[in-house]
């Protein structure tokens, strides 16, 4: 007999979410002077609150020459329905922070497809990595 996982209270519900990495080389100006990466993380807030995904920041996730590393963490429902977190790196440009909205606001992993152009920069996980969140 196979474990059963039950969800109950938020863990329900919760929506997709967008971790942007933070850490030291992420988000950092000085070693990526051609990103407006304050605006990019304002763009992804106000993009959540208008769809219904959610956005956190968090230290350094582990694959610094990949940076701006963002991870896009299924919903109840998308984990529910097989999806799993998607590493996407060198998420630096416009084009890209539109793909990432698009996609959570579609619903992020196991509920929607991503955008193909989104799809050529996922990025393996470093192993034993998680996600942490910091604000
Ligand atoms: S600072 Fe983002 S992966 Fe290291």
């Amino acid at each position: 007999m196979s474990p059963r996982r039950i969800t109950v209270g938020a863990a329900r519900e919760l929506p997709c979410t967008l971790v942007v990495c933070r850490g030291c080389c992420c988000g950092n100006r000085r070693k990526h002077p051609g990103t407006d990466h304050a605006g990019q993380v304002d763009r992804l807030r106000a993009a959540a609150a208008e769809h219904g995904f959610r956005v956190r920041t968090t230290d350094c996730l582990g694959p610094c020459d990949q940076a701006n590393v963002i991870v896009v963490t299924p919903s109840a429902a998308g984990r529910r329905a097989g999806g799993r977190a998607t590493w996407i790196g060198f998420a630096m440009d416009e084009d890209c922070t539109q793909d990432l909205v698009r996609w959570a606001a579609a619903g992020g992993p196991g509920v929607a497809e991503p955008p193909v152009t989104l799809a050529l920069q996922f990025v393996r996980a470093p192993r034993g990595t998680r996600t942490r969140s910091r604000r």
